[in-house]
């Protein structure tokens, strides 16, 4: 039987990488349905996952849109007649201290991309994946179960995601849907030269310290693992591990990890 995953924000980053290491190495056996709003990167990363081996279909839809969510569980229904994994990927990024950010609009729609996309692809596909007895992967980030400064959207947005797919995970318990959150930390991508700014523009420079980024082969990598072993999370880096166990016993040592993420020009002062 052929397994269905779909994956959102698949035409680039993590998602993309996701996509072709599931191609590689399921290949006839999967059908992947890959969604973002860019078509014709999109298609580029269709075609390596056929080159594979994968039976692919390319939605061209935007997550912060509630019926574009539905559109796409429509679409891999029609076309492959069940869904057997949802990775909630889409996602963007921001960077900005919360007093310099004149109009909120940008945060709504950041909110939007990040958490409410998740909520509709999920309430979509739900019937499906019990049907199936599947899988659901949501995306978050250590920015996700720790304060970052600078990252107020972007943190709320994840800490939100991650008390949705916790609560989800336990109702789901009785219907063998598992639900796997991933907690990547600084990944090798594009996310924060696209993320928003203070002004809610395209930042066009990462806020973050680049250097020890991990790179995107081993995020997609810990992510498929964890999805496969139907694990309650994954999260990434001795530093991320550490960060989580320590919130409760040292938060001020915690706090300074969190300081030193940021690059000196973007910190408070
Ligand atoms: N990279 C990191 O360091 C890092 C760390 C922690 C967590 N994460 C999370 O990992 C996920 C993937 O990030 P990434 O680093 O792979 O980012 P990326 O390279 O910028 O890729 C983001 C993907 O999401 C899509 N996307 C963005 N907005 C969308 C929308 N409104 N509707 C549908 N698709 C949308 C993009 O395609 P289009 O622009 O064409 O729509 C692209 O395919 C995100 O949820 C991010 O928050 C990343």
């Amino acid at each position: 039987m052929t397994r269905v995953v779909v994956i959102t924000g698949a035409s680039d980053g993590i998602g993309a990488e996701m996509a072709r290491q599931l191609a590689a190495k399921e290949g006839a056996g999967l059908a992947l349905v890959l969604a973002a709003r860019g078509a014709a990167q999109l298609e580029t990363v269709a075609g390596q996952c056929q080159a594979l081996g994968a039976q692919t279909l390319a939605v061209p839809a935007d997550v912060g849109r509630q019926e574009d969510c539905r559109a796409l569980v429509e679409q891999a229904v029609a076309r492959f007649g069940r869904i057997d994994v949802l990775v909630n990927n889409a996602g963007r990024s921001a960077h900005a201290l919360f007093e310099q950010v004149e109009d909120l609009g940008w945060y709504e729609d950041l909110m939007r991309v990040n958490l409410w996309g998740s909520v509709w692809c999920t309430q979509a596909a739900l019937p499906h994946l019990k049907a199936a007895r599947g899988s659901i992967v949501a995306v978050s980030s250590l920015a996700g179960l720790v304060g970052v400064p600078g990252r107020t959207a972007y943190s709320a947005s994840k800490f939100a995601m991650t008390g949705f797919f916790e609560a989800l995970r336990l109702e789901l318990k009785g219907a063998c849907v598992s639900v796997t959150t991933a907690y990547p930390g600084v990944v090798a991508t594009q996310i924060r030269y696209r993320g928003y700014n203070a002004k809610g523009e395209a930042a066009g420079v990462s806020g973050l310290k680049e250097e020890d980024a991990m790179p995107v082969e081993e995020c997609a990598r810990l992510i498929i693992d964890g999805m496969e072993g139907r694990r309650r999370e994954v999260v990434m880096t001795t530093k991320g591990k550490l960060g989580r166990l320590l919130k409760l016993l040292a938060p001020g040592l915690v706090e300074k990890m969190a300081l030193a993420a940021v690059k000196d020009e973007q910190r408070p002062h």
